[in-house]
């Protein structure tokens, strides 16, 4: 038996290259070792979206696809949408019985996210709750571990607390689920702020080749180069860290050192990054293309994840039923 991980994201948006290193990468190698789980938390988007829903169904299906693009594969895992499998609010709903109030107003993503998101107002039941809903999400499926970044390990360990709490109150039902950290090489937005959707700064994984051009050709080098004649600094330029993920090697080595002497300009090393990234990003191109053009398939794949993932939660629910005796 395969150990079991599960993971999701938030339907806030097509994916872009720092989601890819950042989780991605990381769950379709895990995929080949792990009986892995990976849902898209639509309910969870609805949180800090409710005024605003009505893109969160047509991000569910981009990511889905950025998901199969990129080698998600539907017959090594299981891939589900959160809101199509009830058991999650029903899990949900009792745990919230059982969640001191003190833990969720505590969690520091809470106070970081009221702070950040002022513009909405997120003084809801729902999104102090979140951490309730995702330790549902979790413990459903009594996975050994949850391959998340580093900003979800407040909640992952939340889930544990909930977890222990009610095996303490109603018998040992949930093992505690490890958080499985996933370290994310550097890699920035255009303007060398953290890549991010909202900032405008992000390379997506859907963009075609002549926009991933032009993104990569306003991206900001090494800040002290003002001329072609001046020597750079690849350290700290941006555009050489992408050359480090994109680029062959031998041609690293040749952008380190011919920046250094000046014998190539930022223009012509943005270009050939691009190729280099535009070669990456071709194959998940072509994947994304192979199921645009089936959307049947798609739609197959989208119920399959569905039936399997009910089955597990059907199955733990009766278990949750039994244990609190309802
Ligand atoms: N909170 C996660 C995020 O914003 C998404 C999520 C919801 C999740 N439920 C989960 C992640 C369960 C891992 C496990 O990225
Ligand atoms: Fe950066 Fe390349 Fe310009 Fe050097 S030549 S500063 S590595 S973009």
């Amino acid at each position: 038996m395969r150990k079991r991980l599960l993971s999701g994201m938030r339907p806030t948006g097509p994916l872009h290259l720092g989601n890819y290193h950042g989780a991605l990468a990381n769950w379709v190698r895990l995929q080949q070792e792990y009986d892995c789980f990976f849902f898209i938390a639509d309910w969870h988007a609805l949180t800090s979206d409710y005024e605003k829903p009505d893109r969160i169904r047509g991000y569910t299906y981009d990511i889905l696809l950025d998901w199969l693009s990129v080698g998600l594969s539907p017959e090594q895992s299981t891939l589900f949408i959160q809101s199509q499998v009830k058991e999650h609010a029903e899990l949900y709903l009792i745990l919230s019985m059982i969640t001191p109030v003190p833990w969720l107003e505590r969690n520091p993503t809470y106070k970081d996210q009221i702070e950040q998101l002022s513009s909405k107002d997120l003084s809801t039941f729902g999104f102090l709750g979140y951490p309730v809903l995702q330790a549902a999400d979790i413990i459903m499926y009594k996975p050994f571990g949850v391959p998340v970044g580093v900003d979800q390990a407040p909640h992952v360990e939340i889930t544990r607390e909930i977890a222990r709490r009610f095996n303490h109150l109603y018998g040992p039902v949930f093992p505690e689920p490890e958080v499985i950290l996933t370290d994310t090489p550097k890699l920035l937005g255009t303007d060398r702020r953290k890549m991010s959707k909202s900032y405008g700064n992000a390379i997506f994984l859907s963009d075609p080749a002549e926009e991933v051009a032009a993104k990569v050709a306003t991206m900001i080098t090494d800040p002290q180069r003002m001329r072609k004649s001046d020597p750079g600094n690849p350290e700290i330029c941006n555009v050489f860290d992408f050359h480090k993920l994109y680029s062959p090697p031998q041609f690293v080595a040749e952008v380190d050192r011919r920046c250094r002497s000046a014998e190539i300009g930022c223009v012509e090393c943005k270009r050939r990054m691009a190729e280099g990234l535009n070669a990456f990003l071709a194959p998940i191109r072509e994947t994304r293309r192979h199921y645009q053009e089936r959307p049947d398939r798609v739609e197959e794949i989208i119920a399959a994840g569905r039936a399997k993932a009910q089955q597990t939660a059907r199955r733990t629910m009766d278990e949750v039923r039994a244990a609190i005796k309802l």
